[in-house]
């Protein structure tokens, strides 16, 4: 049966996995790398550490599978989107990434916004409104603040389409992806003509796009000495994490959505027609299943605010689970799980980072309210859970709005791993929620891709179908479902109450 090696390459390290055709998974290995932050609001990686981390995590793999380079039938490729990889004539990397999670660029998202003669136009010929986060800001600060660099780049490459040329030597990358550049044209899935015009940049900077199953190439001779594999393997276009991501959660038809709890959360909804925010709160994407769409809205600290709140205030905790041998998550969610729904009134606003979906404000911030003398640990750990999961229903409501069907949400990450917070999630989103058999995230999704994209399966949804199970179904309870209904119209208000006051703290910094 061949094997098919799906490769990630995230924000703290590469994974690669080796999947059987009839999604069974023999081996996976991590890799990491640093992060670098050299100014504040800077986020930036260097590709050749990417490189070598897929060198070394597929030679991983190949040794904990007892895999031959004969038995791999073809590679997919997933990663971290919207980062730039600045190449110049010889194919030199220019400078380092800068990443998806990088702030530098608001003066830049104002004059796209401007050249492309307003925010609507803009939503128009993209899809999406500019974003910090995005590529294309990205490649407008370098022409406006590294004159000398951009002058020298011939080609600009998303971080898993940079693995792509070292694997296959061609210049490529496909459609989910593309669309966070900013600079695709969604609708039509090809690289928006208009928009590259009106920012006067060039098309030849940009790989060729192809749907997500596509074999984009095969991987060359040398590249296959450096991985321990054999020469000509294809290599299909794979997916942006997210999308490579729900297709491991088998998010690939109508109705069917998911709500990942990780650090960030991220709520994604398939779309057969390709249907636009018009105030440009949920991202509008092409997704990785052939002439579909998804949205999605991405929470940027969810399951974080809890990391943050263990790290920060669960020292006890840490200790006592320790001890134990148990996860200190364990002990925190018992504490919460003793204080009622609702946390008596207390709130939780989870915008640690600032916040992307739905309100894109980078001076967001978190914050309790609501504290009286009655509230003890488990009612802060618990708002903090309620905080994370309202925030997840802001992006559900508004899918919801957009006559998205939401028919069934499939919990995965940290959150989906806790009953408690399963339970949460069906009584905050007031809908039954399930869980699934595969839990490996965007590494799984792409080593689909390779097996419908290599002739495997028909089709990407014909794989999910054979590999993809419910396991657990949680019904939302009625009398907690009634409290947090009450109580989630006055979480949303927090936020534009306090608005002014977030701008006015970022001003006290300066
Ligand atoms: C998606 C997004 C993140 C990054 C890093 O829009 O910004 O998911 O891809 O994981």
């Amino acid at each position: 049966m061949p094997v098919y090696l799906g490769v990630d390459i995230g924000t703290s390290g590469t994974k690669t996995l080796a999947m059987q055709e009839d999604g069974r998974i023999l081996a996976s290995a991590t890799v990491e790398y640093p992060l670098s932050n050299p100014k504040p609001g800077w986020s930036e990686q260097s590709p050749a550490d990417w490189w070598q981390a897929v060198i070394d995590s597929v030679r991983k793999v190949m040794r904990a599978g007892k895999l031959k380079p004969v038995d791999i039938g073809g590679i997919g490729l997933s990663g971290q989107m919207h980062g730039s990889v600045f190449l110049d004539k010889s194919h030199n990397v220019i400078r380092p990434a800068l990443l998806w999670n990088d702030q530098r660029t608001v003066a830049e998202c104002s004059e796209i916004e401007s050249l492309a003669g307003g925010r609507a136009e803009l939503i128009r010929m993209v899809a999406n409104p500019a974003l910090t986060g995005f590529t294309a800001p990205k490649i407008v600060w370098l022409r406006n603040r590294e004159k000398r660099n951009f002058d020298r780049t011939v080609q600009v490459l998303l971080p898993k389409d940079y693995v792509r040329f070292c694997l296959t030597g061609e210049f490529a990358t496909e459609v989910s992806d593309a669309s966070g550049t900013l600079l695709l044209d969604v609708v039509h899935r090809c690289w928006s003509a208009e928009l590259l015009q009106k920012l006067d940049l060039s098309g030849s900077l940009l790989p060729k796009v192809y749907e997500s199953e596509d074999v984009t190439g095969v991987l060359t001779e040398s590249a296959a000495k450096l991985l321990g594999l054999r020469a000509g393997i294809p290599v299909v276009g794979g997916g942006g994490d997210q999308a490579a991501s729900a297709i491991g959660n088998g998010i690939v038809g109508r109705g069917v959505v998911s709500a990942t709890m990780g650090t960030s959360g991220v709520v994604f909804a398939h779309s057969d027609e390709v249907q636009v925010d018009p105030h440009g709160r949920l991202h509008t994407f092409c997704h990785a299943v052939r002439g579909k769409w998804h949205v999605m809205g991405c929470v940027l600290s969810a399951g974080g605010s809890l990391q943050w709140f263990r790290n920060q205030l669960c020292q006890d905790e840490v200790a006592r689970a320790k001890k134990l041998k148990i996860d200190p998550y364990e002990l925190i969610t018992q504490e919460a799980a003793a204080a009622p729904a609702g946390s008596e009134g207390l709130f939780f606003l989870p915008y640690l980072t600032g916040e992307r979906t739905p309100h894109a404000d980078p001076h967001a911030r978190g914050s309790w309210i609501g504290l009286s003398l009655r509230h003890g640990k488990g009612h802060l750990a618990r708002s903090v859970m309620e905080g994370a999961t309202y925030a997840m229903r802001d992006s559900l409501e508004i899918a919801r709005s957009m006559n998205i069907p939401v028919q069934e949400i499939r919990l995965s990450g940290g959150g989906a791993r806790s009953e408690f917070w399963r339970q949460m999630q069906a009584d905050i989103y007031g809908q039954q929620v399930v869980t699934i058999n595969a839990s490996e995230g965007p590494a799984y999704g792409v080593a689909l891709l390779a097996a419908a994209g290599t002739g495997a399966y028909r089709s990407v949804e014909e794989a999910c179908r054979a590999t993809i199970s419910v396991v657990t179904r949680t019904k939302p309870k009625a009398a907690a479902n009634r409290i947090y209904n009450g109580a989630f119209p006055v979480y949303q208000r927090l936020y534009q109450s306090l608005k002014s006051d977030f701008a006015a703290i970022q001003g006290l910094l300066k």
